[in-house]
């Protein structure tokens, strides 16, 4: 089966035209004053894996919109007791689902999801593939803070290996010509990681990456993600953390992002966190309007 019109499974193959539509959509989305566009629509929530920000934004924003949500998480469902994937897609079909929003640590698991359920199936997150809505999240950001994507150059600092967000970010970016740097230690940003998408350029020294930069882009350092590699965290701190006298080495204007969880002393200090450059939290303030239109849109509503 092909996947349900308006699903959202990646950014690789979608194309520019319908992300800037998306986007242009998302701007007149507000939680505060929306028009019920799927009222009396459930939307599933299925959450294979941890989330904050991904999972509260998109319950707020189906809320916001009329639908009703239901969590089902791995524990306290029959997930725990060893549920298949597609048994468990089968049954919140079978119980109603209009819309089914699916985070998952393998790779692929949306999609396998996408191929057996006739409902629209969103990507929250999958294994290290990739994150479609916080990408479009973050390009909103971009774009509210940036006006344009033309002549811009984005960096991105941190744990590209183990990052769904820079792989959909990537595919995202290059659609615009953007140039994107990445950087960070070998083990974290191997040189293969040029291959992820057109303009991408790696770099191991952080004042080359950040120079003329409008746009930085923190990922997470996390010590659980790196178990078998030579990672040294000091030496990390030492050359990659995102400080007041590197930031100094990006453009003036130049904004911080990070899609979270922040680890405060270790991807960045406390004063770039609480920053004025910080867009950290605006990040997460804009993925309820973004995610209120890939909702409107799985459901055929997007005018
Ligand atoms: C990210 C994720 O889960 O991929 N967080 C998010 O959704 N905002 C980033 C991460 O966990 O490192």
């Amino acid at each position: 089966m092909n996947p349900a019109r308006g699903s959202l499974l990646g950014i690789e193959h979608m194309e520019a035209a319908e992300i800037l539509k998306l986007l242009k959509f998302a701007r007149r989305m507000n939680p505060d004053h929306a028009r019920p566009l799927l009222k009396g629509k459930r939307v599933m929530l299925l959450f294979y894996e941890a989330s904050t920000r991904t999972r509260s934004s998109f319950e707020i924003a189906a809320k916001s919109l009329g639908a009703h949500t239901v969590l089902i998480q791995a524990m306290g469902s029959s997930i725990e007791k060893g549920e298949s994937l597609l048994d468990t897609g089968y049954t919140v079909r079978a119980v109603g689902a209009d819309i089914i929003v699916i985070r998952h640590p393998n790779a692929g698991a949306p999609y396998v999801m996408a191929q057996h359920i006739d409902v629209p199936v969103i990507n929250a997150g999958d294994g290290l593939h990739e994150h479609p809505s916080q990408a479009l999240l973050d390009a909103y950001t971009i774009l509210r803070n940036k006006k344009t994507f033309k002549g811009l150059q984005v960096t991105i600092v941190g744990d590209i290996f183990h990052s769904r967000v820079a792989r959909s970010a990537c595919h995202l970016l290059s659609k615009f010509d953007v140039k994107i740097i990445l950087c960070g230690p070998p083990e974290l940003v191997p040189e293969i990681a040029t291959t992820l998408a057109p303009g991408v350029r790696v770099t191991r020294h952080i004042e080359d990456a950040l120079r003329g930069t409008d746009v930085i882009m923190l990922l997470r350092v996390q010590s659980e993600r790196l178990a078998g590699m030579k990672i040294d965290l000091p030496e990390y701190i030492a050359r990659y953390q995102m400080t007041p006298a590197r930031l100094k080495m990006a453009k003036k204007d130049a904004i911080v992002m990070h899609p979270g969880p922040i680890i405060r002393g270790l991807e960045l200090t406390s004063e770039i966190a609480d920053g004025v450059q910080a867009r950290i939290l605006e990040e997460v303030h804009n993925g309820v309007p973004t995610r209120m239109a890939i909702l409107a849109r799985a459901m055929g509503k997007m005018r």
